[in-house]
């Protein structure tokens, strides 16, 4: 038997044979409520709608706070419902201190702020502060002024290259594909400047150097925090400081760069600047000074390698940033070991809790990524023509894999429709789509619409009981209905139950503040680990299998929960359990 190295100061009981190495110490009891919290993202769009024009809204999200409470979540992050002209999705914010109409009012929101709080749910919103849709005033005055002005000078703009300036001022593409610069007409009627666009043509970037657009979003997270909201997630929190110098880059978002495997994101010199520090750090006095309960900043970072994402969550600035090379890990037990090791580390280096995701709304969904081969690159959207997942083996797994991550301490986050187990929507018709993505890339990438598809939430109601009407946005798959959450409700097994036990057992056995231990033994395509929960002396094993043959449970073990059926107490592929090792 292999001794225990424990980082806590009693041990849990010792499993014969196999050899345990802690990743992570129990965080203390009274940790606030961020550390550890379980987090449901709702997009708005999709979620629920109470007017039947087939587009969710904010009454009809608040309809649906009791089955979230019952889900077990303890917060919600709602994507953007600001006012917007939605040639983003809502990512293009013209006011951001009001809701538009197509999702309802400010006094919707307060509604439903104060039934979620009567609840217990406590509620996030988005911030963009990236950029601004192109009709937000700011934008619409920047056009009108002349080059040089005060109006321009809150944006982007430069003059371009070549003779006449007919040549943008760099060559940064868009993420979302083509030139990052659109030329603008002058007053005059003549070609003149080009501003900077880092997403779609109507999402002018700011210059945050300018101190109107900081104080202008130091006004707006006041303005949400006084309406009641527990905290922000922050679009794009690696892109507001751009390289001062515009020099050219040669690469694209999605390309690697030139020396290495993965391109360290603060190569690129529109991404994690070393200057958007300080900017976080105000923003965290400014929510500190608000005094208890915490309120908290989540950053969406995709920022490579883990080390320069540990900046962002210093005591000084974010409280959680995604985890998204977890939401990115292949299906295989190294990767994890490796994934969940390094990520702990990084973020116990700097004190701050590990931010699990394994969906948004800006991915293919979860359970259609595991259906593909393993180490299948994510694609950027699935259609008809595309090699289809495998959605019996891609809800296996996924399942599998949720009880990975609510095993494991530190918050998670939820993509709305996952407790339901839904795939990705993969034959669309082209038509429908509506993802500035599928425009820009001349239809080469299909985008984010087929994650986006509206909530069944009534097998046998016209749009799956989205609505009072059977208008959806975009169309349900067939497959839908098998998966809305009346029919998962109450039945044993459902992926619905299956979360809400998980959420249950999370809460009472405090795994979100367990210390972590990898348990090593059982092969290459195991990955076990113990979370020592509230108390050492009754942990809780979490085992996936991600090979082919079933694996028993050491001597002992009670199951609390599986992912799938055990094949004579053992468990098998692609399935995930909890047990209990305290006799
Ligand atoms: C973030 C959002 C995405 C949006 C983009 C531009 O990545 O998650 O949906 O399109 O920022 O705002």
């Amino acid at each position: 038997m292999v001794g225990l190295l424990l980082v806590t100061s009693t041990t849990p009981p010792s499993l014969p044979g196999l050899q345990m190495t802690p990743v992570h110490p129990r965080d203390r009891a009274d940790a606030p409520w961020w550390r550890q919290a379980v987090i449901y993202q709702i997009y708005p769009r999709s979620f629920a709608d109470s007017t039947g024009d087939g587009i969710g809204d904010l009454p009809g999200a608040r309809a649906k706070l009791p089955y979230l409470a019952a889900l077990g979540v303890d917060a919600v992050w709602f994507s953007p419902f600001y006012v917007s002209p939605q040639a983003d999705a809502g990512y293009d914010v013209a006011d951001y201190r009001d809701i538009d109409p197509l999702f309802g009012t400010l006094a919707d929101f307060q509604d439903l702020l104060d039934d979620a709080t009567g609840l217990g749910i406590k509620v996030i919103v988005d911030l963009v502060p990236n950029h601004s849709s192109s009709e937000h005033p700011w934008f619409t005055a920047a056009l009108a002024a002349a080059p040089g002005s005060p109006e321009r000078a809150r944006y982007l703009f430069r003059d371009g290259r070549g003779e006449d300036g007919e040549l943008p001022p760099n060559d940064w593409k868009s993420v979302f594909g083509g030139p990052g610069w659109t030329r603008v007409v002058e007053a005059d009627g003549r070609p003149g400047q080009w501003y900077l666009h880092l997403f779609d043509v109507t999402q002018p970037d700011f210059d945050w150097t300018n101190p109107d657009v900081r104080q202008e979003f130091l006004d707006v997270i006041d303005f949400w925090v006084k309406r009641g909201v527990a905290g922000f997630r922050v679009d794009v929190a690696a892109g507001l400081v751009k390289d001062q110098t515009f020099r050219d880059w040669g690469y694209t978002h999605d390309q690697p760069g030139p020396d290495d495997e993965r391109l360290a994101t603060a190569k690129a010199p529109m991404w994690d600047q070393d200057g958007v520090h300080e900017i976080y750090q105000v923003w965290r006095s400014l929510l500190d000074g608000y005094g208890p309960p915490d309120r908290i900043l989540c950053a969406e970072a995709w920022v490579h390698p883990p080390e320069r994402a540990a900046l962002y969550i210093r005591s000084t600035e974010f409280h959680q940033a995604f985890n998204f090379d977890f939401l990115d890990c292949p299906w295989r037990a190294a990767d994890y070991r490796r994934v969940i090791a390094t990520s702990l580390e990084v973020c116990d280096s700097v004190g701050a809790p590990a931010t699990w995701v394994l969906s948004n709304h800006d991915v293919v969904r979860h359970a259609s990524r595991f259906g593909l081969p393993v180490g299948t690159p994510r694609p950027n959207g699935i259609g008809a023509d595309d090699p289809q997942p495998d959605a019996e083996l891609g809800l296996r797994r996924a399942r599998a894999a949720a009880m990975l991550m609510l095993g494991l301490g530190g918050s998670a986050y939820l993509y709305q429709g996952e407790e339901l187990g839904l795939p990705e929507a993969t034959a669309l018709p082209d038509d429908l789509r509506q993802d500035p993505v599928y425009i820009r890339t001349d239809k080469r990438q299909l985008g984010r619409d087929g994650c986006r598809v509206p909530m069944p939430w009534v097998a046998n109601a016209p749009g799956l009981g989205f609505g009072p009407s059977a208008r959806t946005w975009l169309p349900q798959p067939d497959t839908f209905a098998d998966l809305a959450a009346d029919v998962q409700e109450g039945v044993a097994g459902s992926t619905l139950e299956l979360y809400r036990t998980l959420l249950q057992i999370r809460r009472e056995r405090e795994l979100g503040l367990g210390g972590l231990v990898l348990v090593d033994g059982y092969g290459e395509e195991v990955l076990a680990l113990v979370n020592t929960g509230r108390d050492d002396a009754d942990p809780t094993l979490v085992l996936v299998n991600f090979g082919s043959d079933p694996v028993s449970l050491p001597p002992g073990a009670t199951v609390l929960v599986a992912s799938g059926d055990l094949s004579d107490g053992a468990v098998p592929a692609d399935t995930a359990v909890w047990a209990r090792l305290a006799g």
